[in-house]
């Protein structure tokens, strides 16, 4: 699939690994979120536009490239996202950052909105959507809806697991998104968990349940 791309590498294959652990506590599952956020974050912002600018190093004056445009933005989709942003920051120190606040009905799991706030101007940022669970794909095909609404051009998806029920519905829904995935699981299960997956990513970043 165009515009997907599976982040295979054996560090986050690893981490991932510890995170789905049922006995893998709330410190060390936040660590290690945040760190493959940064690996993924590594690789998914390889295509960002550079421009030349003028720098004086201690030999002489030179023309060097540097990233080019407005600010990244870094949209978390609430709560489990926050988990990721810190990782983004850490490649990118001066995001601008938004937040979407989205939770899943448990019963029918469509999500509902509670919460919208974006850095302007929005249409000249590349924007890094933040969630670590993709699973039926209706809160990230919601959440990019709502970011488009507001102006939103380039945009980025990524979380760490997915199922591939949501892989291909935010596909359809978004084309235009690159999704970056650490790992597409089997299946959902009859309450929509991905399967093994790592249970309920906000919960275990948390600590609630
Ligand atoms: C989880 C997860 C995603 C969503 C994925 O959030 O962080 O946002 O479910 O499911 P979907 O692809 O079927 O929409 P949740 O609703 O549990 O909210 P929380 O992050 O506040 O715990
Ligand atoms: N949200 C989660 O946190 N985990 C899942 O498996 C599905 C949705």
């Amino acid at each position: 699939m165009d515009n997907v791309y599976i982040m295979d590498h054996p560090l986050i294959q690893h981490k991932l690994s510890i995170l789905r652990d049922k006995n893998t506590g709330t410190n060390e599952f936040r660590k290690l979120t945040e760190e493959i956020a940064v690996l993924m974050g590594y690789e998914a912002l390889r295509d960002l536009p550079l421009e030349d600018v003028e720098v004086e190093t201690p030999i002489e004056k030179c023309k060097t490239p540097m990233i080019a445009g407005k600010k990244l933005a870094v949209v978390p989709i609430l709560r489990a996202g926050l988990g990721m942003t810190n990782g983004i920051l850490v490649l990118v120190p001066t995001a601008k950052v938004g937040h979407i606040g989205l939770y899943r009905d448990p019963k029918t799991h469509e999500p509902v909105e509670y919460y919208c706030k974006l850095p302007s101007p929005i249409e000249l940022r590349t924007i890094v959507v933040t969630d670590p669970m993709l699973a039926t794909g209706g809160s990230a095909v919601d959440a990019i809806k709502l970011i488009k609404e507001h102006g939103g051009k380039k945009i980025k998806f990524m979380c760490m697991i997915a199922a591939p029920e949501g892989v291909e519905r935010l596909h359809r829904e978004h084309p235009d998104v690159q999704i970056y995935v650490g790992h597409v699981d089997r299946c959902l299960n009859e309450n929509a968990y991905i399967c093994p997956g790592l249970g309920d990513a906000g919960d275990r970043i948390f600590g609630t349940k």
